[in-house]
């Protein structure tokens, strides 16, 4: 058959181009696996390793979980900010890997009073990608709110008054002082996990485990 089938033997691993395949690579090493092009200069979607029962998908981030879910890929790496959009539903998340890390939070134009805002019970616009995230945050702090689903860019909402404020990631807060924003509320901590597929945790838990062991050890270094 010509058609990509993932077999009981094989392992099929999804992960997204960027900062999770780069901080992917010392797992991977670690446990034994190189991928053997990169997906930066490479077309291909489907990379080879040094393992030939081992693969890589490169996908977009937040299409991880559903790779995953579905059985598409049998593991995978995602960021908890996607994880908690997605719903963790047939997903076994093992263990935080610590990569990728940093933070969402609210942030607003400098200039705007967004205590005063909150404290007076103003109906606050809010731009963002996470709007799962965002409703259960401001839900729980009893702010009404307005979600606009944005995709990327959010930064440009405040500056050209599409919203009051946006939610996002931030790292180093570059970002933000580049366009003038300011960070008024930080909402958790992030960091990416690893997922595994729940019927492939069961009938290849041979193949797995020591991937998720070596995973593990090293991530904790
Ligand atoms: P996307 O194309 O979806 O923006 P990224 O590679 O930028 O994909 O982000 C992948 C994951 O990395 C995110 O889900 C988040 O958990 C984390 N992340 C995003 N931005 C940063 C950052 N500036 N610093 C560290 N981690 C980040
Ligand atoms: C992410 C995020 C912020 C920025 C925060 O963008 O969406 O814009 O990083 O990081 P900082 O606090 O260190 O500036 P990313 O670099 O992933 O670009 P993209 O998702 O828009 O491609
Ligand atoms: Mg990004």
């Amino acid at each position: 058959m010509s058609t990509f089938q993932a077999d009981s033997q094989q392992l099929i691993l999804a992960l997204s181009k960027g900062r999770i395949f780069e901080d992917t690579l010392p797992l991977l090493e670690a446990a034994g696996i190189t991928v053997t092009e990169n997906p930066e200069t490479s077309r291909k979607l489907i990379l080879p390793t040094n393992d030939p029962d081992v693969r890589v998908l490169i996908v977009r981030a937040t299409d991880v979980p559903t790779y995953v879910q579905h059985g598409a890929a049998d593991f995978g790496v995602a960021g908890k900010d996607v994880l908690l959009e997605h719903g963790g539903e047939g997903l076994y998340q093992p263990i935080d890997l610590h990569i990728a890390e940093c933070r969402m939070s609210v942030a607003v134009r400098n200039g705007f009073d967004y205590e005063t805002a909150v404290r007076q019970g103003a109906r606050l616009r809010v731009a963002t990608k996470f709007v799962e995230t965002a409703r259960a945050h401001f839900a729980k702090k009893g702010v009404h709110v307005d979600l606009i689903k944005l995709y990327g860019s959010m930064e440009l909402a405040p500056l050209v008054g599409l919203s009051d404020a946006i939610v996002d990631v931030v790292s180093t807060g570059g970002t933000l002082r580049a366009n003038d924003l300011k960070e008024v509320e930080a909402i958790m901590d992030i960091s990416s996990r690893l997922i595994v597929n729940q019927a492939a945790l069961k009938m290849k838990r041979e193949r797995l485990q020591p991937i998720i062991e070596a995973f593990e050890r090293a991530s904790k270094k």
